[in-house]
């Protein structure tokens, strides 16, 4: 084949393909083929080399046009198609709807902690009790001395504390620091549930975290006595748990801003002779309750020879953990999406 009849098959192939070419991908397919290093332009253009002095006279100028020719010809149809990939996307764009039902689409759902969060809230509200949110950043001075543990008392050494760098600041280790800040804004009667985040520098085992949650509440008023406590445990408890023949043992136990105290525990759900999840015991400790010591109400500026309170403190995870079937504690603070989808 002479060299015309090669330039005018070459065209023509080209434009065929070019033709042929509907998508972006397939473009590049024929720049591939034909202007690429290696595809058939160049390989026409090399041809030049072996010509006479005449023919490279005469087909020169015609294997340059080629060139442009084909080069113009890639350049539109590829601005053509880019354009008309954008307007399709445009188009798809302006009819997307973000409400559209997709079979597989993963529902979000609430976290067990706020479920268990807004049914505790619910309860102490139906009791004419106020919703407190105090801050996890807290003092030294609200943590402890506030509720009588001074620096040198041993009570400290049980709360294994997150010091912040800032002077006299930490993370909060219980929601017992809600008693004295509320103490100073409200008069009694003072009726006061309040949940949230509590820290404690602690090694973390299936019942044990180093974050964790608690809810405290008290009461204060004239006559408040320990069977206005365990009467408000026992709505408290038979309301979480939906029941009234709860298994719940109290034992008497010392904390330094209570007097007397107790713990309260349930039995363990999770096994009849004995788990890791109850330490072998058979019992879940749940938390720590009592009436409210006299220099933690003066320090709150309400007169103990006036009033009296009691508060308790509970593991709001330990209790998540009971009501629903949890039995290692490090899944409620995980991501993982095959637990929390269950709820
Ligand atoms: C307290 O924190 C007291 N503030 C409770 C209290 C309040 C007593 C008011 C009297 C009056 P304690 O350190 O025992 O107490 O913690 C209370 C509950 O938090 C425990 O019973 C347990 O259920 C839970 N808890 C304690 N440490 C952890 C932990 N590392 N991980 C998960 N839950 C924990």
């Amino acid at each position: 084949m002479n060299l015309e009849n090669l330039i005018a098959s070459l065209k023509l192939a080209f434009s065929q393909q070019l033709e042929k070419a509907d998508t972006l991908e397939k473009l590049e397919a024929v720049r591939v083929e034909f202007l690429s290093r290696k595809g058939k332009l160049p390989e026409i253009l090399g041809s030049i080399k072996t010509l006479s002095p005449e023919d490279k006279r005469e087909f020169g100028p015609k294997l340059n046009a080629l060139k442009q020719e084909l080069e113009k010809a890639f350049i539109d149809k590829k601005d053509n198609l880019e354009r008309q990939t954008l307007e399709t996307v445009k188009k798809q764009l302006q009819y997307f709807d973000v409400t559209a039902y997709n079979a597989d689409q993963l529902f979000g759902s609430l976290h067990p902690y706020t479920y268990l969060i807004r049914h505790i809230e619910n309860i102490f509200i139906s009791m004419g009790f106020a919703v407190a949110d105090t801050p996890e950043v807290e003092t030294e001075f609200c943590n402890f001395e506030a509720l009588n543990i001074p620096d040198d008392h041993p009570a400290r050494d049980m709360h294994d504390t997150f010091w912040l760098t800032l002077p006299g600041m930490l993370m909060r280790t219980h929601t017992s620091t809600a008693q004295n800040r509320i103490m100073k804004q409200q008069k009694p009667p003072i009726a006061v549930v309040s949940p949230g985040r509590v820290y404690r520098y602690e090694a973390v085992d299936a019942s044990h975290d180093f974050a964790f949650m608690q809810v405290e509440s008290f009461f204060i008023d004239k006559n408040v006595n320990m069977g206005n406590l365990l009467a408000l445990i026992k709505t408290l408890l038979q309301a979480i748990f939906e029941k009234t023949d709860l298994n719940i043992r109290v034992r008497p136990s010392y904390f330094p801003f209570v007097e007397p105290g107790v713990e309260v525990d349930m039995t363990c759900p999770f096994c009849t002779t004995g788990c890791g999840v109850c330490s072998q015991s058979r019992w879940i400790e749940i938390g720590g309750a009592g009436l409210i010591h006299p220099n933690v109400l003066r320090l709150g500026g309400i007169d103990p020879e006036q009033y009296s309170g009691c508060a308790f403190g509970f593991g709001l995870t330990r209790l998540a953990m009971l009501k629903y079937g949890i039995n290692d504690i490090r899944l409620l603070r995980s991501l993982k999406v095959d637990f929390l989808k269950q709820f």
